[in-house]
């Protein structure tokens, strides 16, 4: 069987990893890897083929940057002849980027049938690029692996049929379960100074921020980043900036040497894993980075009015808290000033999404196996840590 595995941007290869991996030892699967390039920076790209140990692609498509027709178009253009190549079984696309609605909708007009993973998700906000990519990819796969319960319910009512729905868990959970004690030797606490004497971490927050909704419009930027500054004045934060956001800063004038807040470059996996699981809290409006936080039990602040991952609500370790100014420094004030936290964690998310994955796309486990191991109205209710 050959699977041809997309990924294209920096949320894709954390979740690309592990389904190489698990493709790799199996004999009876064949992994032809392709890298559409629409990340391409040493920052959002390189460091993370090492951090992870992902072997090179078999096809570097190297799209580079454009408007989003452009993006699409092009990744459509270069990848049409790959899969006529190659003549996969099928085309694996993970996560909601424009790589994975391109590569989805290349496969499907070819026949080729896609498995999208992280399948179900929805913000309900189509202002979201991403929200146009999930529900586009969703229409046309064939197997929608799940992540969590609210996905099997939006999928349904959207006519999927309960045959290709499969919830398997988290795959981007494979690759922080795997990567955790290789993080802890990360020295980014100590590059940063983060630490008292060489055990004690002292109190700080991590901060991401790079949607365009967020970051393209000068007046939002500008609020949030002086609230960020801010809460730096009593609340030490650190911020590694995103492409997008450094353009976003750029045009306003924006200086950070006039902040209190710590601004780095893009980090790579496994720093950025070791300064997120030892912060006192996350602010970000990233979609990856609540699901993170809540495996790692770290209280999360999402700079959004919605989102597509709402298990990590109910489990009890994010908060929405929207994009005020205002109401960003006292939400912030407020879990500060909080004691411990006891949450839940989302059933499913226990490392083995990916063997899961290819265990229903080589037929080891059919869907009636899955669905009576893992019933998919699973709720979490009566579920402890
Ligand atoms: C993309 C994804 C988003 C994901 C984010 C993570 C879509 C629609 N969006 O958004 O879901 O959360 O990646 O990073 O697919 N750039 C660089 N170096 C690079 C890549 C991009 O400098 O390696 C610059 C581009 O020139 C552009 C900006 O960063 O100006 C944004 O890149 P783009 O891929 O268009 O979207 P992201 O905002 O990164």
């Amino acid at each position: 069987m050959k699977i041809l595995l997309i990924a294209g941007a920096r949320p894709n290869f954390m979740k690309v990893a592990p389904l190489l991996r698990e493709c790799d030892r199996r004999k009876e699967v064949r992994a032809v890897f392709v890298h559409t390039g629409q990340h391409y920076d040493e920052g959002l790209s390189d460091v993370f083929f090492r951090d992870l140990s992902i072997r090179l692609p078999d096809h570097a498509l190297r799209v580079g940057s454009g408007s989003h027709a452009q993006q699409t178009a092009e990744i459509m253009r270069r990848l049409e002849p790959v899969c006529q190549t190659e003549k996969p079984d099928s085309v694996l696309v993970v996560g909601d980027v424009n790589s994975t609605m391109a590569a989805a909708l290349v496969a499907a007009k070819l026949g080729i049938p896609v498995a999208h993973v992280e399948a179900g998700l929805r913000s309900y906000d189509r202002t979201m690029p991403e929200e146009i990519n999930r529900v586009v990819t969703d229409a046309i796969a064939s197997w929608h692996f799940t992540t969590e319960p609210s996905a099997n319910e939006n999928l349904r009512r959207e006519g999927v049929p309960d045959s290709s729905i499969h919830f398997v868990g988290n795959v981007m959970i494979d690759t922080l379960l795997v990567c955790l004690e290789r993080a802890a030797i990360s020295p980014i606490l100590d590059d940063l100074e983060l630490r008292n004497g060489s055990v004690e971490v002292k109190p700080y927050g991590l901060v991401t921020l790079h949607r365009p909704s967020n970051v393209d419009e000068p007046s939002r930027l500008r609020g949030l980043i002086d609230a960020l500054g801010r809460i730096s004045q009593t609340f030490p934060l650190i911020f590694p900036v995103h492409p997008r956001t450094s353009a976003g800063l750029e045009r306003l004038g924006w200086a950070s040497g006039h902040s209190h807040l710590r601004v780095l470059k893009p980090l790579g996996y496994l720093d950025f894993l070791q300064l997120m699981r030892h912060a006192r809290l996350v602010i970000t409006d990233s979609g990856g980075i609540q699901e993170e936080t809540t495996i790692l039990r770290v209280p999360c602040l999402t700079m959004r009015e919605n989102t597509e991952r709402p298990i990590t609500i109910t489990c009890g370790w994010n908060r929405l808290v929207g994009t005020d100014p205002e109401a960003l420094v006292s939400s912030c004030m407020e879990e500060l000033a909080r004691g411990e936290r006891a949450g839940q964690q989302p059933p499913l998310w226990d490392g083995k999404a990916s063997q899961r994955i290819l265990d229903t796309l080589t037929g080891v486990t059919g869907y009636e196996q899955l669905a009576t191991a893992f019933p998919l109205d699973t709720t979490l209710s009566g579920k402890k840590d």
